[in-house]
Protein backbone atom coordinates (compact mmCIF):
# COMPACT_ATOMS: atom_id res chain seq x y z
CA UNK A 1 0.00 0.00 0.00
CA UNK A 2 1.04 3.25 -0.79
CA UNK A 3 1.32 5.37 2.17
CA UNK A 4 2.09 9.59 2.60
CA UNK A 5 4.18 11.22 5.33
CA UNK A 6 1.51 12.63 7.27
CA UNK A 7 3.45 15.26 8.71
CA UNK A 8 4.60 16.56 5.34
CA UNK A 9 0.86 16.58 4.52
CA UNK A 10 -0.26 18.91 7.48
CA UNK A 11 2.70 20.96 6.29
CA UNK A 12 1.25 21.20 2.82
CA UNK A 13 -2.28 21.69 4.55
CA UNK A 14 -1.50 24.47 6.53
CA UNK A 15 0.59 26.12 3.99
CA UNK A 16 -2.28 26.54 1.76
CA UNK A 17 -2.92 30.14 1.25
CA UNK A 18 -5.11 33.00 0.05
CA UNK A 19 -3.10 35.00 -2.22
CA UNK A 20 -4.84 38.58 -3.04
CA UNK A 21 -4.56 39.88 -6.83
CA UNK A 22 -2.80 42.77 -4.82
CA UNK A 23 0.71 40.42 -4.65
CA UNK A 24 0.32 39.04 -8.29
CA UNK A 25 2.40 39.77 -10.77
CA UNK A 26 0.32 39.62 -13.61
CA UNK A 27 2.52 40.19 -16.49
CA UNK A 28 3.90 36.24 -15.28
CA UNK A 29 2.41 33.82 -17.61
CA UNK A 30 0.43 31.21 -16.09
CA UNK A 31 1.17 27.85 -18.29
CA UNK A 32 -2.20 26.39 -19.11
CA UNK A 33 -0.33 22.98 -18.57
CA UNK A 34 0.06 24.18 -14.96
CA UNK A 35 -3.93 25.04 -14.66
CA UNK A 36 -4.72 21.83 -16.38
CA UNK A 37 -2.88 19.81 -13.95
CA UNK A 38 -4.32 22.16 -11.02
CA UNK A 39 -7.57 20.76 -12.60
CA UNK A 40 -6.34 17.12 -12.42
CA UNK A 41 -6.20 17.47 -8.81
CA UNK A 42 -9.93 19.12 -8.54
CA UNK A 43 -10.63 16.27 -9.99
CA UNK A 44 -9.97 13.56 -8.06
CA UNK A 45 -12.58 15.38 -5.51
CA UNK A 46 -15.30 13.41 -3.61
CA UNK A 47 -18.81 13.21 -4.64
CA UNK A 48 -21.82 11.93 -3.58
CA UNK A 49 -23.08 9.67 -6.87
CA UNK A 50 -19.53 10.57 -8.47
CA UNK A 51 -21.96 13.31 -9.98
CA UNK A 52 -18.29 15.25 -10.25
CA UNK A 53 -20.30 18.45 -10.23
CA UNK A 54 -17.34 21.37 -10.72
CA UNK A 55 -16.92 22.99 -13.63
CA UNK A 56 -14.17 26.01 -13.99
CA UNK A 57 -15.13 28.71 -16.46
CA UNK A 58 -11.52 30.40 -17.44
CA UNK A 59 -10.76 33.64 -18.34
CA UNK A 60 -7.20 32.60 -19.36
CA UNK A 61 -5.12 36.00 -19.92
CA UNK A 62 -6.20 38.97 -22.49
CA UNK A 63 -9.91 37.02 -21.77
CA UNK A 64 -10.23 38.23 -18.60
CA UNK A 65 -10.86 41.61 -19.81
CA UNK A 66 -14.50 40.24 -21.03
CA UNK A 67 -14.79 39.38 -16.96
CA UNK A 68 -13.89 42.58 -15.78
CA UNK A 69 -16.44 44.28 -17.70
CA UNK A 70 -19.03 41.70 -17.17
CA UNK A 71 -18.44 41.79 -13.44
CA UNK A 72 -18.64 45.95 -13.33
CA UNK A 73 -22.19 45.52 -15.85
CA UNK A 74 -23.39 42.99 -13.31
CA UNK A 75 -22.40 45.01 -10.18
CA UNK A 76 -24.21 48.27 -11.23
CA UNK A 77 -27.00 46.63 -12.58
CA UNK A 78 -28.11 44.70 -9.63
CA UNK A 79 -26.99 46.79 -6.56
CA UNK A 80 -29.12 50.20 -6.12
CA UNK A 81 -28.25 53.21 -6.00
CA UNK A 82 -28.16 53.89 -2.67
CA UNK A 83 -25.50 51.06 -2.24
CA UNK A 84 -23.54 51.38 -5.67
CA UNK A 85 -19.77 52.81 -4.71
CA UNK A 86 -17.74 53.83 -7.45
CA UNK A 87 -14.65 52.90 -5.64
CA UNK A 88 -15.88 49.23 -5.35
CA UNK A 89 -17.02 49.41 -8.75
CA UNK A 90 -13.33 50.21 -10.08
CA UNK A 91 -11.98 48.30 -7.78
CA UNK A 92 -13.44 45.46 -9.13
CA UNK A 93 -12.44 45.57 -12.62
CA UNK A 94 -9.01 47.14 -11.51
CA UNK A 95 -8.30 43.62 -8.90
CA UNK A 96 -9.11 40.99 -12.51
CA UNK A 97 -6.31 42.21 -13.98
CA UNK A 98 -4.02 42.30 -11.33
CA UNK A 99 -4.15 38.37 -11.45
CA UNK A 100 -2.89 36.41 -14.87
CA UNK A 101 -6.22 34.32 -15.59
CA UNK A 102 -10.02 34.15 -13.64
CA UNK A 103 -11.98 30.77 -12.93
CA UNK A 104 -15.40 31.04 -12.59
CA UNK A 105 -16.42 28.56 -9.89
CA UNK A 106 -19.31 26.24 -11.10
CA UNK A 107 -21.83 24.00 -9.67
CA UNK A 108 -23.38 22.05 -12.37
CA UNK A 109 -26.63 20.60 -11.06
CA UNK A 110 -26.59 16.71 -11.90
CA UNK A 111 -30.05 15.16 -13.02
CA UNK A 112 -30.37 12.67 -9.71
CA UNK A 113 -32.54 14.34 -7.96
CA UNK A 114 -31.46 12.08 -5.23
CA UNK A 115 -28.38 14.08 -4.87
CA UNK A 116 -29.17 17.19 -2.55
CA UNK A 117 -28.12 20.64 -3.58
CA UNK A 118 -26.17 20.98 -1.23
CA UNK A 119 -23.66 18.09 -1.63
CA UNK A 120 -22.98 19.04 -5.18
CA UNK A 121 -22.12 22.50 -3.68
CA UNK A 122 -19.77 20.60 -0.93
CA UNK A 123 -18.34 19.00 -3.94
CA UNK A 124 -17.08 21.88 -5.70
CA UNK A 125 -15.68 23.19 -2.71
CA UNK A 126 -13.92 19.65 -2.10
CA UNK A 127 -12.37 20.50 -5.58
CA UNK A 128 -11.53 23.91 -5.26
CA UNK A 129 -9.59 22.80 -2.10
CA UNK A 130 -7.81 20.14 -3.87
CA UNK A 131 -6.56 22.92 -6.81
CA UNK A 132 -5.68 25.35 -3.87
CA UNK A 133 -3.52 22.74 -2.40
CA UNK A 134 -1.87 22.15 -5.17
CA UNK A 135 -1.56 25.96 -5.89
CA UNK A 136 -0.07 26.52 -2.92
CA UNK A 137 2.70 23.69 -3.19
CA UNK A 138 4.08 25.08 -6.05
CA UNK A 139 3.76 28.58 -4.86
CA UNK A 140 1.08 29.61 -7.43
CA UNK A 141 -1.26 32.21 -5.59
CA UNK A 142 -5.02 31.25 -5.61
CA UNK A 143 -7.67 33.60 -4.26
CA UNK A 144 -11.47 32.42 -3.98
CA UNK A 145 -13.73 35.51 -4.03
CA UNK A 146 -17.27 35.47 -3.44
CA UNK A 147 -19.10 39.04 -4.48
CA UNK A 148 -22.83 38.90 -4.43
CA UNK A 149 -22.62 39.28 -8.01
CA UNK A 150 -20.97 36.08 -8.52
CA UNK A 151 -24.10 34.70 -7.19
CA UNK A 152 -26.13 36.86 -9.41
CA UNK A 153 -28.44 35.97 -12.42
CA UNK A 154 -26.30 38.55 -14.65
CA UNK A 155 -23.42 36.61 -14.24
CA UNK A 156 -25.41 33.15 -14.45
CA UNK A 157 -26.79 34.42 -17.97
CA UNK A 158 -22.90 35.57 -18.74
CA UNK A 159 -21.42 32.40 -17.90
CA UNK A 160 -24.31 30.77 -20.08
CA UNK A 161 -25.68 28.03 -16.75
CA UNK A 162 -28.47 26.02 -16.73
CA UNK A 163 -31.54 26.79 -14.31
CA UNK A 164 -30.26 25.06 -11.43
CA UNK A 165 -26.72 25.57 -11.77
CA UNK A 166 -24.51 28.04 -9.62
CA UNK A 167 -21.72 30.30 -9.96
CA UNK A 168 -20.18 29.76 -6.45
CA UNK A 169 -17.53 32.55 -6.64
CA UNK A 170 -14.23 33.24 -8.74
CA UNK A 171 -10.86 32.22 -8.28
CA UNK A 172 -8.02 34.90 -8.90
CA UNK A 173 -4.87 33.38 -9.96
CA UNK A 174 -1.67 34.35 -10.43
CA UNK A 175 2.50 34.03 -9.83
CA UNK A 176 3.32 36.14 -6.41
CA UNK A 177 5.39 39.70 -7.26
CA UNK A 178 8.91 39.18 -6.80
CA UNK A 179 9.98 39.44 -3.51
CA UNK A 180 6.41 38.39 -2.15
CA UNK A 181 6.90 36.52 1.39
CA UNK A 182 4.24 33.75 1.31
CA UNK A 183 1.91 34.73 4.34
CA UNK A 184 1.33 32.94 7.63
CA UNK A 185 -1.67 32.39 9.24
CA UNK A 186 -3.58 31.44 12.23
CA UNK A 187 -5.90 28.50 12.99
CA UNK A 188 -7.87 27.98 16.96
CA UNK A 189 -6.86 25.21 18.36
CA UNK A 190 -8.21 21.94 16.13
CA UNK A 191 -8.40 20.14 19.65
CA UNK A 192 -11.84 22.82 20.68
CA UNK A 193 -13.53 21.60 17.21
CA UNK A 194 -13.40 17.94 18.31
CA UNK A 195 -16.34 16.80 20.09
CA UNK A 196 -15.28 13.50 21.29
CA UNK A 197 -18.07 10.87 22.26
CA UNK A 198 -16.64 7.83 24.07
C1 LIG B 1 -16.26 29.80 -0.09
C2 LIG B 1 -15.26 30.87 0.17
C3 LIG B 1 -15.52 32.17 -0.21
C4 LIG B 1 -14.59 33.19 0.02
N1 LIG B 1 -14.89 34.47 -0.35
C5 LIG B 1 -14.05 35.48 -0.04
C6 LIG B 1 -14.37 36.82 -0.36
O1 LIG B 1 -15.40 37.12 -0.98
N2 LIG B 1 -13.50 37.78 0.00
C7 LIG B 1 -12.34 37.49 0.67
O2 LIG B 1 -11.61 38.40 1.03
N3 LIG B 1 -11.98 36.22 0.93
C8 LIG B 1 -12.81 35.21 0.60
N4 LIG B 1 -12.45 33.91 0.87
C9 LIG B 1 -11.07 33.61 1.35
C10 LIG B 1 -10.97 33.69 2.86
O3 LIG B 1 -10.97 35.03 3.26
C11 LIG B 1 -9.67 33.02 3.29
O4 LIG B 1 -9.71 31.66 2.97
C12 LIG B 1 -9.45 33.18 4.79
O5 LIG B 1 -9.15 34.50 5.08
C13 LIG B 1 -8.31 32.33 5.30
O6 LIG B 1 -7.08 32.64 4.64
P1 LIG B 1 -6.22 31.48 3.99
O7 LIG B 1 -7.04 30.92 2.86
O8 LIG B 1 -4.95 32.13 3.53
O9 LIG B 1 -5.96 30.45 5.04
C14 LIG B 1 -13.35 32.88 0.65
C15 LIG B 1 -13.08 31.55 1.01
C16 LIG B 1 -14.01 30.56 0.79
C17 LIG B 1 -13.68 29.15 1.19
Amino acid sequence: MISFDLPSVTKLVAHRRSIKPVDMDASRPVSKELLEELVECANWAPSHGLTEPFRLHTFYGNAREKFAENLQQCYKAETSEAEFKQEKFDKMGKNVMLSHSIMAIVMKRGTNPKIPVIEEVQAVACAVQNMHLAASAVGLGLYWSSPAVSYGDGFKQFLELGEEDQCLGFLFIGWPKQGFEWPQSRRSPATKKIIWNE
